[in-house]
C-alpha cells in the first residue's frame, strides 16, 4: 500500500492573508515527516547535468511532432472544461502540429469514465493517455496490470526528478518507474461556503471550524430555513467524500492513516463516532441532493440557495468560472475538524501501452509537466502544482493557502479518488453509502467496511 508520503511545496513567501494561516496555526503535526529533500532519495535517478537554464521552455527544445493525442479524463464541468483547455492550449503553442481528440466522459470523480476506460483496456483500445491518480489505482489499477509505460527516461530528460518532491514520485512508481506525469495536487478536504448568505444571517467562519460549531450553525440556519450543506450525490462518491472528511475530521489524520495499515478499526467506537456525526450532517443536506451532480451542488451555493459544501478545491474552479471572488463572495475553511490534514487527490496522465500516438503523447506529458502547463492548469482547476517552482505570486489567496497546508499538515490519502485503497474497497463504499444514506444503520457502516478492508487484504 502506498501512502503519500509528506512533502513541501512551492516556493515563496508565506501567505499573510486572514484566512490563510489556518495551517501555521494550527499544532505543528509531531507526527508529521519532516520536508523531503527530493534529490536525497537513493532510488531518484540523477538528473540531466544541470543546464542553469530553468526558463528553457519545451518549445525550445521539442522538434515538431505531428499526429494526434486521444486524451480521456471526466473533465467536463465548467470548471474542469476550462482547466483542461489550458493544458490543451499549452501543448498546442508547443506543438502546433498536434491534433487534440478530447475524449472527456462526464461524471463526476471518474465515476462513468474509469469504467469506460476499463472496458477500452481490457480489450486492446487504450486511449493515449488517460487521467489517474496517485497509489492504488495508478498502480494497483494500471501499472500492475500492465497498461502503462515507464516514463522514467522522460523524468530525467525533463528534470522532473528535481522538480517533484521525492514522495510524489514514489507513489506513482512501479518499480522505481514513475507511471504517470502529475499536473497537479488537489486538496479533499474543503469546506466552501458562500459568504454572503453566512453574513446576512450573523456568522462569521474562522480560520478553522470544529465539527460542533459546525453542528451549532448548521441548527440556527436550519432554524431559519436555510440549508446549511449542499450535497450533490447523483454520483454517489460525492456523499462518499462528505463521509471520508467528515471521518478524518474526527478521528484525525493519524488514525486514518491507521485504517489502511489494519491499526485502526473500521469497528472501533472512534470510526463508529465519526459515523454518527455523518448522519448528523445528512440531516442539514438539501432535500434535492439526489438529483444534482457535485457541480450542481456548488452552483447551490454560488446561488446562494444553501450554506456549505464539502469538496475538493475542484470546486474553486466553480467558483472562479462563475466568476465569484476568492474571500468575498465565497469562502474556505477545512472541512470540519480536518484543518490537520490535507487530503491529497493528485491528478495526472499516463502514457498508454500500445499507444496508437506515443510521440504526440510524449508531447503531451511534457506540457502537462511544464512550469507553464502547471501554472495555467493549476490557477483554473484550484489544485497545486506538483512541480516546486511555480511561483506562488502566479496564484490568489485559496492556492497560497493551500500550499502552507501541503506544507505543514499530515498528508492522508483517499479512498473516493482511489489512493488509498483498492478499487474493490472504493466500489463496497460507495455502495454502503448508497444504503446507509437511506438506513442511517452506524454498525452495519462500520462492519461492512471492516469486512471489505479484510477482503481486500488490509484491517482487522
Ligand atoms: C477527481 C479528480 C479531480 C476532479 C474531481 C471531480 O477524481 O481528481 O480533478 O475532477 O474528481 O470530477
Amino acid at each position: 500500500m502506498t501512502v503519500l508520503a509528506l512533502v513541501a511545496t512551492a516556493c515563496g513567501d508565506d501567505s499573510d492573508d486572514e484566512t490563510a494561516d489556518e495551517a501555521s496555526t494550527q499544532e505543528p503535526a509531531a507526527t508529521a515527516p519532516s520536508a523531503e529533500e527530493p534529490s536525497d532519495d537513493a532510488s531518484a535517478p540523477a538528473t540531466e547535468p544541470d543546464s542553469s537554464d530553468d526558463e528553457t521552455t519545451a518549445e525550445d527544445s521539442s522538434p515538431q511532432v505531428s499526429g494526434t493525442v486521444e486524451v480521456f479524463s471526466w473533465w467536463t464541468s465548467g470548471g474542469e472544461a476550462a482547466a483542461l483547455d489550458a493544458l490543451f492550449a499549452t501543448l498546442t503553442a508547443i506543438q502546433p502540429n498536434i491534433e487534440i481528440v478530447n475524449a472527456a466522459i462526464a461524471g463526476g470523480g471518474g465515476s462513468s469514465a474509469r469504467a469506460v476506460l476499463q472496458t477500452r483496456l481490457g480489450g486492446g483500445d487504450p486511449p493515449d493517455t488517460w487521467q489517474t491518480h496517485h497509489g492504488a489505482e495508478i498502480l494497483g489499477q494500471y501499472a500492475a496490470a500492465g497498461f502503462t509505460t515507464g516514463l522514467d527516461a522522460l523524468y530525467r530528460e525533463q528534470g522532473w526528478y528535481e522538480l517533484i518532491p521525492a514522495g510524489l514520485i514514489e507513489a506513482l512508481s512501479h518499480n522505481g518507474d514513475p507511471q504517470m506525469v502529475l499536473a497537479g495536487v488537489h486538496r479533499g478536504n474543503g469546506f466552501w461556503y458562500n459568504k454572503t448568505l453566512l453574513d446576512g444571517q450573523g456568522v462569521s467562519v474562522g480560520d478553522t471550524l470544529s465539527v460542533d460549531q459546525f453542528l451549532s450553525i448548521a441548527a440556527d440556519l436550519d432554524a431559519a430555513g436555510i440549508d446549511a450543506l449542499c450535497v450533490g450525490d447523483n454520483g454517489i462518491w460525492a456523499s462518499a467524500e462528505l463521509f471520508e472528511n467528515t471521518l478524518v475530521g474526527v478521528i484525525g489524520p493519524q488514525a486514518y492513516l491507521g485504517l489502511w495499515d489494519g491499526s485502526t478499526s473500521f469497528e472501533s467506537p472512534e470510526v463508529k463516532n465519526a459515523i454518527s456525526i455523518y448522519s448528523q450532517f445528512l440531516d442539514y443536506q438539501n432535500d434535492d441532493h439526489v438529483a444534482l451532480s457535485w457541480d450542481q451542488a456548488v452552483s447551490k451555493v454560488i446561488d446562494g440557495s444553501c450554506a456549505f459544501n464539502s469538496m475538493g478545491d475542484w470546486a474553486f474552479g466553480e467558483f472562479l468560472n462563475a466568476n465569484l471572488e476568492e474571500g468575498v463572495d465565497f469562502g474556505w475553511v477545512s472541512h470540519p475538524g480536518s484543518h490537520g490534514a490535507f487530503v491529497a487527490v493528485t491528478d495526472g496522465f499516463t502514457l498508454a501501452v500500445g499507444a496508437p500516438n506515443p510521440d504526440a503523447t510524449i508531447e503531451w506529458l511534457k506540457a502537462i509537466g511544464s512550469l507553464e502547463g502547471q501554472t495555467a492548469f493549476n490557477q483554473l482547476k484550484g489544485s497545486i502544482c506538483a512541480r516546486t517552482d511555480c511561483d506562488r505570486g502566479d496564484f490568489g489567496r485559496y492556492h497560497n493557502w493551500a500550499m502552507d497546508s501541503f506544507g505543514s499538515a499530515v498528508i492522508v490519502p483517499t479512498v473516493v479518488h482511489g489512493s488509498a485503497a483498492p478499487a474493490a474497497f472504493q466500489q463496497a463504499l460507495n455502495d454502503a453509502i448508497t444504503v446507509f444514506v437511506v438506513s442511517r444503520d452506524v454498525d452495519a457502516l462500520a462492519s461492512e467496511l471492516a469486512a471489505a478492508a479484510r477482503a481486500s487484504g488490509f484491517g482487522g
